[in-house]
């Protein structure tokens, strides 16, 4: 039986993930270690929190004496690091939590990784690490490191801290490097799940700057099924970029899911630019394809249908993630702008 600590399993890939390895793999049995901040709940998991095969932990990555324990207490044999903090916008208002979650965070789990000599250390990272490209182009696995937001420096650094690991401990280790991801249960301060939401409420929809930023769309499912053959079947020490090839405008992704919702495109609305924002994200996914015979299970098409889908079906997990709190961050971010 594999014993896996998959820590940030109450936010929108992680819960993902779990779901996945819950309901196909009946050999292991999963460890979830969540903080539960703003972007973790438990709604995430439901109908699997109570699964023979799987543990809920509500606690902090960078608790060093709670990740030993948890590491003993259930023989876990790898970690896949998913906590993290994820939003750019919340990196340029207050880049401190980013350092403490991702830097701080992923070296505690790396020391009790090297104390507890654990098989496999597989580190979430982004492609936001490689920074932002032209209009020719995508990123690949050899890519320098330029981050350009404080998220994604603060991921950059973690993928470092984790190389240094293995080059001096002989920690065994992957890191994943994946583009935007979309689906069930994502946060409503990212793009596609807060253009939705506003939609449905008949309320502007917010585009940064031109709208004609550039991102690679992944299916979260297909994310999770990466991260798993990446886990079972990668030799350790390989970075693998996962990505979609769905590169898509901001106004065209808009653009789809007005006409979807059947709401007129007169709610666009067009603010002032995140400072800084990439304009463009493409990935190389070549060799995750051929090493790994990994392949997406659905278009883009076919996967913002069934993001929709799960939105309107879910109105009430929406209608609760976006109540209190929620309400002051969209002033916050939003007003005036
Ligand atoms: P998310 O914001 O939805 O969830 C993050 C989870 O981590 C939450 O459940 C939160 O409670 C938990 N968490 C935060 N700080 C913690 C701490 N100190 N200790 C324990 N738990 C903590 O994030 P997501 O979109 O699911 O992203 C998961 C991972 O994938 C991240 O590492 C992110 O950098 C990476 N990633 C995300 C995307 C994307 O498009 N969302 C793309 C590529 C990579
Ligand atoms: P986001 O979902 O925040 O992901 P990331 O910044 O990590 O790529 O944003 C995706 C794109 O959408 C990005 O170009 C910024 C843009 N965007 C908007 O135009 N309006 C919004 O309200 C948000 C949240 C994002």
């Amino acid at each position: 039986m594999r014993k896996i600590l998959v820590t940030g399993a109450a936010g929108f890939i992680g819960s993902n993930f779990v779901r996945m390895v819950l309901s196909e793999h009946d050999d292991c049995f999963v460890v979830n270690l969540d903080k539960l901040t703003y972007a973790g709940n438990l709604g995430n998991l439901a109908g699997f929190l109570d699964h023979h095969n799987h543990k809920f932990v509500k606690g902090d990555i960078c608790d060093g004496p709670l990740v030993e324990k948890i590491i003993d207490e259930h023989k876990i044999d790898s970690v896949v690091n998913f906590a993290a903090e994820t939003h750019v916008d919340r990196s340029i208002t207050g880049p401190k939590v980013f350092i403490e979650t991702n830097v701080t965070g992923t070296l505690t789990l790396l020391e009790a990784a090297r104390a507890k000599k654990l098989q496999r250390f597989v580190q979430l990272s982004t492609d936001e690490v490689y920074g932002s490209l032209g209009v020719e182009g995508k990123f690949t696995e050899q890519t320098p490191l330029s981050p350009n937001s404080p998220y994604s420096a603060s991921k950059a650094a973690a993928d470092h801290l984790v190389k240094a690991f293995g080059h001096t401990w002989g920690l065994k280790w992957n890191i994943t490097r994946c583009s935007n991801n979309y689906g069930e249960y994502q946060f409503p301060e990212k793009m596609i799940p807060l253009m939705i939401n506003n939609a449905l409420n008949d309320k502007e929809l917010p585009v940064y700057g031109d709208g004609l930023n550039v991102r690679d769309w992944v299916y979260v499912y297909d994310h999770c099924t990466a991260i798993w053959k990446v886990l079972t079947e990668a030799e350790a020490g390989e970075i693998y970029n996962i990505g979609g090839c769905n590169e898509k405008t901001n106004l065209e992704v808009v653009g789809l899911i007005l006409e979807r919702l059947g709401k007129p495109k007169s709610l666009i609305k067009h603010v002032t630019d995140r400072p800084g924002h990439d304009r463009r994200y493409a990935i190389d996914s070549s060799k995750i394809v051929e090493q790994l015979s990994w392949q997406p299970s659905v278009t883009f098409e076919e996967g913002i249908n069934k993001t929709i889908d799960w939105y309107l079906q879910n109105q009430e997990w929406l209608r609760n993630v976006t109540s209190g709190e929620y309400k002051k961050y969209y002033d916050s971010m939003y007003s005036g702008r």
